[in-house]
């Protein structure tokens, strides 16, 4: 009982109450596992309407149950208030009372018939950082191949392999293939009949999918008008991480994160994460997040591969301490570099070849530096077949897993086969020694110079802080 509240009973001694000047939980019962609050009741009531007589009692303390069936939950559409009263802003001084869209309870019953049922076929887990979310260490993302080099059926077979597989989480971008990676990952997902809650799904925020002033970016307008055409593109009613493509530095941090804290609320998301961003630009989200009891960033996704190197191993390094930041690390495979198939030119058919837009980068495997990077392929795969009996993909993916700031790598493909092919990495973790890591960093020579311990030595082999 709190002090201000006035109690009645309710039916067989349940209580509903009138409420006064106090800030209320109002939980769903079916989501009420402590975290899951639906709204914050601001201060300023003096009487509850009866509408809100016939739908609450009071069950302990502060926590408020709906009584509705989820079932009975309209389902809204992506944007939509379904609450009965409605709070315009975040702001902890409105009156009035806000709930999450009805948008979580509808989009968590089944599908009309669940075809897939999933299995983790032995897959590890990691937490996305800071956050409860457990993610597959491998993960399948859609830039350049689903909705772009591969349409269709192909992009089935990939994402079935993948779920067949053990991959549940998959990646993709408002900008991928101009919103085409969107629409065939949400057609997919529909066709295949997975169970929404076995799936982790991640999408990002900030080019956009055409021109305009206001198009792209992270204005507030973007991220909430972006977010809701990805989810109608998507056909989901929220996705369970949204990233900043990039950092935006034409627009305050404070507006960045209210919006993204925003989407949170709005059950859009449930977590947000940056991407590319400095490690500046990250410490800077948090601190206004926790200046402003906003939801700050929890994981950050970054390039990291054998050949780059710099930001995930030593720029983000205090971020992974203070924060714990989670990383969902992409190009792993260095666009396919790591898989040996450049060694001799430019295969037909191929990432490089086919892709106007990296023609620079196909140019460059030609340049001093493209060579020496061949030539490391090369004494790589050479160690992995000789030492490890594997390919040298699989020990590029596996060296990257090996990080424990790695949360998921995101793996990459074009074809079913590659998927089934870069998944025997997960054979090769436990195989990586540190006597495998010292010749892999000899090899490679380009470890990161950990920052300064003034004499005192890192702690442990992967130079945390
Ligand atoms: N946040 C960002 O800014 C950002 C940027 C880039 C990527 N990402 C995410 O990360 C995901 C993965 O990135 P990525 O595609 O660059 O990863 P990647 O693993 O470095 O490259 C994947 C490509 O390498 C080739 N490949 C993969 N496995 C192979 C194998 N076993 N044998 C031969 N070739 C193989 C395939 O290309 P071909 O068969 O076509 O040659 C495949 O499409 C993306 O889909 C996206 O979700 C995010």
């Amino acid at each position: 009982m709190l002090p201000g509240h006035n109690h009645r009973r309710y039916g067989k001694g349940l209580k509903y109450f009138t409420l006064s000047f106090s800030n209320i939980v109002v939980a769903d019962p079916n989501y009420f596992h402590g975290e899951h609050t639906y709204a914050m009741l601001a201060i300023g009531w003096v009487a509850a309407p009866s509408v809100m007589r016939r739908k609450y009692i009071l069950s302990s303390n502060i926590t408020l149950h709906y009584l509705r069936e989820c079932r009975s939950f309209p389902r809204a559409a992506p944007g939509a208030h379904a609450g009965r009263v409605r709070r315009p802003t975040a702001d902890k001084t409105s009156i009035g009372l806000t709930f999450r869209p009805n948008l979580l309870p509808s989009a968590l019953m089944p599908p009309a018939e669940v075809k897939l049922e999933y299995d983790t076929k032995g897959m590890p887990f990691r937490r996305l950082g800071s956050s409860g979310l457990r993610v597959p260490v491998f993960s399948l993302g859609g830039w350049l191949t689903l909705g772009g080099t591969v349409v269709g059926d192909p992009v089935k077979d990939i994402i079935k392999t993948a779920f067949d597989n053990g991959i549940n989480m998959f990646d993709t971008a408002e900008e991928y293939s101009k919103g085409k990676s969107e629409e065939e990952m949400g057609r997919v997902i529909k066709e295949l009949g997975f169970r929404r809650s076995d799936l982790v799904i991640t999408t990002k925020i900030f080019w956009g999918v055409r021109p305009g002033p206001n198009a792209g970016g992270l204005s507030r307008k973007h991220i909430i008008e972006g977010t809701i055409e990805s989810l109608q593109r998507l056909q989901l009613d929220y996705v369970d991480v949204i990233f900043a493509h990039r950092p935006d530095p034409n627009v305050p941090m404070e507006e960045v994160v209210r919006a993204f804290n925003y989407v949170i609320e709005k059950g859009w998301a449930f977590y947000w994460g940056t991407s590319e961003w400095s490690a500046r630009d990250i410490e800077e989200a948090h601190h206004i997040a926790s200046k402003l009891h906003l939801i700050a960033p929890v994981a950050e996704q970054c390039q990291h591969h054998m050949f780059h190197r710099e930001r995930a191993e030593k720029e983000y390094s205090p971020l992974y301490k203070h924060y714990n930041m989670g990383t969902t690390v992409y190009s792993g495979l260095a666009m396919g570099l790591l898989t040996g198939k450049y060694n001799d030119g430019i295969p037909e058919g191929s990432r490089l070849a086919t892709i106007p837009q990296l023609s620079n980068t196909a140019k460059n495997l030609q340049s001093e530096e493209g060579l020496a990077k061949i030539g490391k392929v090369r004494k790589l795969t050479e160690l992995a077949e000789k030492e490890l009996q594997c390919s040298v993909a699989a020990l590029a993916l596996a060296w990257l897993v090996r990080n424990p700031n790695t949360s998921t790598v995101i793996l990459g493909a074009s074809s079913p086969q590659q998927v089934v092919d870069n998944l025997k990495a997960l054979e090769v973790i436990p195989k990586l020694t540190p006597d495998i890591l010292e010749k892999i960093e000899k090899i490679l020579d380009n470890k990161p110079t950990p920052f300064p311990t003034n004499s005192r030595p890192p702690l442990d082999f992967f130079g945390r802080l």
